[in-house]
């Protein structure tokens, strides 16, 4: 089974959400949520052959964490709400391990999508989301700390969680590579 992710205003767990298709394919639209996980990944061709992956947003709310894989890599596909929208802007730069505005990792206009690669910066464990002391990410393997902007706030990690290359199709749709 896929690693759990759980919101923080949630008092219950909430499974993350697979959504990924090859860049060819059609995004199913049964899709449920808590308490059920849907599995949607690309096939062992697509991973294989590093094509891009589309990701329908729309199926994705407020509070939820996808995990996709793009070329065997782990990728993070957050909805952040306002309140981690402004928590991760109103943070100083020079307060921050590895200084990255949060304005150059996410994409004008589109705030509340961030994308990022799914693998602790320190040894490559799978940080768990909506969780440690600034409601990102928190990595269960050495203790590093990551923000809603994915940056790391607590190490061991030494660099933030990096950005993909992703661009938006429509408002509702990325692909990823
Ligand atoms: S792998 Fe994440 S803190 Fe070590």
């Amino acid at each position: 089974m896929a690693a759990i992710e759980s919101h923080a205003d949630m008092t219950s767990r909430r499974d993350v959400l697979h959504l990924a298709t090859g860049s060819m394919a059609a995004l199913g639209s049964a899709l449920a949520l808590w308490p059920f996980v849907a599995s949607l990944a690309p096939d062992a061709s697509v991973v294989a052959s590093g094509q891009p992956v589309e990701i329908d947003l729309s199926q994705i709310p407020v509070g939820q964490v996808v995990k996709v894989f793009w070329r065997g890599r782990l990728v993070f596909v957050r909805h952040r709400s306002d309140r981690e929208i402004s928590d991760a802007r109103s943070v100083k730069l020079e307060d921050l391990i590895d200084p990255q505005a949060d304005e150059a990792r996410t994409k004008e206009g589109n705030a509340q999508w961030l994308v990022t690669f799914g693998n602790c910066t320190h040894l490559g464990c799978v940080p768990l989301g909506y969780q440690g002391p600034f409601n990102g990410w928190f990595c269960p393997c050495h203790g590093s700390v990551f923000d809603t902007s994915g940056r790391v706030r607590k190490g061991p990690a030494p660099t933030n969680l990096p950005i993909p290359p992703y661009a938006f199709l429509s408002p509702g749709q990325i692909r990823i590579g």
